[in-house]
């Protein structure tokens, strides 16, 4: 599309599967275009450059308690179907505005402290090399790196995390699927409400039952902490650790996955990078950096406007829901320079996958540390690995996550 392109004519349609697997031309057009669009079809303003995205994430003007409104507007069969899920995401914090949200998190705080993730160290690299292995005795030349890989790390970590045992990962990733179906993830499917429903149900009857139990006899770790996490005598109710339990898994393990694959994606489709990476390994900090710049898991953040709110001559009316782009805003040239260029010794690198302001997430550290030792250790092992030339990889079909639902690779070169 050339400049003499007006703001009417950019459609941007996620489900196309050209942009899928490429959202980022639209993204230029949209950034230098139409700024602030309206998406006919997502009924929903779509927002695309870097300080609208940031700012927007720091206004009090929009709010992340989109729940509400959704929930109102069902038919009461659905609304019954659906009464506990909603009842548990209106208590995660993501979903929380302040105070609610400011109490909540001021506690959780207690129990992400910098050293609860340093502890987790050793048993990421144990999961790792443990998955690794796994990989090398199967002897296989071709595997989806996401479902023998970068989807079982995050997973197994958090696992471990809130104390699960390792052989639930089937059963927690059924659930999370399901639960995944309708927070976000994958689009629409016929019986998506039932298959939440049921998701949410197995989940949140675990956790309780984890929770009583860990109440009963006590064990250090993080899950613990979270019981016991007191801030001014205040602490998380019953219902508050279950939800907290349950976003905690879900935050932590799919972007993740999306991190690690998305990662080894963009090294394998960049010879150069990986190349100066195996050179200087040194350069792995600024290597996940760049990843979680270039084409990082968070596609896009929604928000809700709690009252009305211009900019650059649009308004956006209360009620109205708003996409934050973050992965545009993250190749904005007003902010990046050479944006569209992927280089893993970039200094100047303030992207916005984490979010930003009050939501600004948790496990940030806890992701980096996953990603640098999942990707470090992978091309260690597989000095040759490459893509399946016979196997493209799959995006997966959802506006908010960005990564690959397949990911086929050639261990041996
Ligand atoms: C590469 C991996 C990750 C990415 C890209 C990521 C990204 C994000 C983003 C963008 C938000 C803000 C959401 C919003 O403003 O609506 C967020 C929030 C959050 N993240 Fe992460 N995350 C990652 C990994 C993790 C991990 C490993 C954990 C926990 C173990 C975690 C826990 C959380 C929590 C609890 C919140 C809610 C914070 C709040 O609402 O105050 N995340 N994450």
């Amino acid at each position: 599309m050339t400049a003499a392109h007006t703001a009417e004519d950019i459609i941007y349609d996620p489900s196309d599967p050209a942009v899928m697997a490429d959202p980022f031309p639209v993204y230029a057009r949209l950034r230098e275009h139409d700024p602030v669009h309206w998406s006919p079809s997502l009924k929903s303003w779509i927002i695309t450059r870097y300080t609208d995205v940031r700012d927007l994430l720091l206004s009090d003007d929009l709010s992340v308690k989109r729940l509400t409104q959704f929930y109102n507007a069902l038919p009461p069969a659905d609304a019954e179907l659906l009464k506990d899920i909603i009842h548990y995401l209106n208590l995660w914090l993501a979903f929380r505005d302040p105070p609610d949200h400011t109490r909540v998190r001021r506690i959780m705080r207690h129990a992400f402290t910098a050293k609860a993730i340093e502890d987790m160290r050793p048993q990421i690299i144990e999961i790792t090399d443990m998955l690794l292995d796994r990989l090398e005795t199967k002897g296989k030349n071709d595997v989806d790196l996401i479902r023998e890989y970068a989807l079982q790390l995050p997973a197994f970590v958090i696992m471990d995390l809130l104390d699960v045992p390792r052989d639930m990962l089937d059963d927690f990733k059924e659930w999370s699927d399901d639960m995944a179906v309708f927070i976000g993830g994958a689009r629409n499917s016929g019986d998506k409400y039932e298959r939440a429903a049921r998701g949410c149900q197995k989940m949140s009857s675990y956790f309780a039952q984890l929770i009583k139990e860990r109440t009963e006899n006590p064990k250090p770790g993080f899950l613990m902490d979270l019981i016991n996490a007191r801030d001014e005598g205040d602490k998380l109710s019953e219902d508050e650790l279950i939800a907290t339990c349950i976003l905690v898994l879900f935050a932590g393990h799919e972007t993740t996955t999306n991190l690690i694959g998305n990662a080894t994606l963009l090294l394998l489709r960049h010879p150069d990078q990986l190349a100066k990476l195996k050179a200087d390994p040194a350069l792995i900090d600024s290597t996940i950096e760049e990843v979680l710049r270039f084409d990082g898991p968070t596609n896009a953040l929604v928000r809700v406007a709690a009252q009305d709110h211009d900019l650059h001559g649009r308004q956006i009316r209360e009620g109205e829901r708003v996409f934050v782009m973050v992965n545009s805003a993250n190749r904005d040239p007003r902010m990046f320079d050479d944006a569209d260029r992927f280089d893993i010794t970039r200094q100047q690198n303030r992207h916005l996958t984490f979010g930003q302001g009050i939501h600004l997430c948790l496990g940030a550290k806890l992701a980096r540390e996953e990603g640098r030792i999942a990707v470090e250790r992978l091309f260690a092992r597989f000095p040759d690995l490459a893509l399946d030339p016979s196997a493209p990889p799959e995006w997966l079909d959802a506006m908010v996550p960005r990564g690959t639902r397949r990911l086929p690779v050639l261990l041996r070169g």
